[in-house]
């Protein structure tokens, strides 16, 4: 597969796939890495940059726990890159220390190497959480802030690893993209499951790129996430039990895009999906989901139908003549099966990827006229 296919830029990354392997301390080091080439991203680590996170992995292991360490903590980094960057591979690096020096460090090391650094804010181990790294971060957002805005002057592509359901996940998100940060990794962890809600609650208030994690074993639960608006899906734990997990998931998200030209297109709004999702919404005339979702935005009925209008003027979803609403501006996405649309699509020589195409840059039309 090409990277033109699904067109993902991240500052200097461009994955060439939305399927990422995602980091296990003691376990996903290069070697581990290399078994993975076909995913979109390969997250090796954590690893642990200074004496003080080294001294602290040495304990849990002691406990069982399986960690990296090392007494040269920037020379096992380098090596670790040095092996693992390969032609074509995106590879980032889950890292934690217990100041910000280290990370200033590593965050140079990554970039030389083209890679992204991936603040760990999501571990929780009680060694770990005394030093104020891992998890404490995400309860001292004022520090994380300051590490993210010192961080960026590096230049280097910056992922936050946060766990979902800690804090206030729309104020973390927003804190991380206000500060800088790039990506925002996602573990939608939730006591009763998995939070597929918070990938959502992040779309809707921050233009972060999402990588969406936890309990991703097939394609209908990466599925889930992309349609709530993650740009990415990570799995960690599926590729303990099944190896062929990540090729098995790149193959079938390819054919998707192929076949319909926008990955992690949303949900319908009434079906629960995210704002991007007002793309495929019906002239405002019946009472139902949009008019929440408008609120949301910050937009009136009225504003909404001219917002959508003013797109579609000139383009091939203008005209849309024995649909519902006499425009294609107002129809479904191509995977309702709508036999009224497909004829619109088929007079007007449209495609179901190009009409999808269409759609995307639509919501990306309406998200910038939102008042939020
Ligand atoms: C053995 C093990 C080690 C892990 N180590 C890390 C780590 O070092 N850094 C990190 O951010 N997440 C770590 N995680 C969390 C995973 O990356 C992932 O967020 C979590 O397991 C949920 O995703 P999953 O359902 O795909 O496993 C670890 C998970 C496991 C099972
Ligand atoms: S406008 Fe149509 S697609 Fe949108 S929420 Fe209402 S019924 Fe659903
Ligand atoms: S014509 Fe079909 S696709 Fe278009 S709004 Fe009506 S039901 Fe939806």
């Amino acid at each position: 597969m090409t990277n033109d296919l699904f067109d993902i830029k991240i500052g200097y990354a461009s994955p060439k796939n939305p399927i990422a392997l995602a980091s296990m301390a003691g376990i996903t080091d290069n070697k581990f890495a290399s078994g993975f080439t076909n995913a979109g991203l390969i997250i090796l680590g954590g690893y642990n940059l200074d004496r003080e996170t080294n001294d602290a992995a040495r304990k849990e292991i002691e406990r069982g726990r399986k960690e990296f360490v090392s007494g040269d903590p920037m020379g096992f980094l380098k090596a670790e890159l040095e092996a693992a960057s390969k032609p074509g591979a995106t590879i980032a690096v889950n890292v934690r220390a217990a100041s910000l020096k280290p990370f200033l460090e590593a965050a140079d090391i990554a970039k030389k190497f083209g890679a992204i650094l991936e603040i760990n804010a999501h571990c929780r181990q009680p060694e770990m959480l005394v030093l104020g790294a891992g998890e404490a971060l995400l309860k001292d957002l004022e520090r994380l802030c300051g590490y993210i805005r010192e961080i960026k002057k590096t230049g280097v592509v910056l992922s936050i690893k946060i766990r979902a359901n800690v804090v206030n996940d729309v104020e973390l998100a927003k804190a991380i993209e206000k500060a800088g940060a790039d990506i925002i990794h996602i573990d939608a962890m939730h006591p009763q499951g998995v939070d597929f809600g918070v990938i959502k609650r992040v779309r809707n208030s921050t233009g972060l790129f999402i990588i969406g994690n936890n309990s991703v074993v097939d394609f209908e639960s990466a599925k889930e996430m992309f349609s709530r608006g993650a740009d990415m899906v990570s799995l960690a734990r599926a590729v303990l039990h099944d190896h062929r997990i990540i090729k098995y998931l790149v193959d079938e998200i390819s054919s998707f895009q192929a076949m319909t030209g926008w990955y992690n297109a949303p949900k319908h709004i009434c079906a629960g999906g995210d704002l991007r999702a007002l793309a495929f919404c019906c002239l405002p005339v019946k009472p139902c989901a949009l008019h929440s979702a408008l609120k949301q935005a910050g937009l009136s009925a009225e504003e909404f139908m001219k917002i959508k209008l003013k797109f579609a003027k000139g383009t091939p979803i203008e005209y849309g003549e024995g649909t519902c609403f006499g425009s294609m501006t107002w129809c479904c996405k191509i995977t309702k099966p709508c036999y009224l649309r497909d004829g619109a699509l088929e007079s007007s020589g449209l495609s179901d990827v190009e009409y999808m195409r269409i759609k995307k840059r639509l919501s990306e039309y309406i998200r910038k006229h939102m008042k939020m």
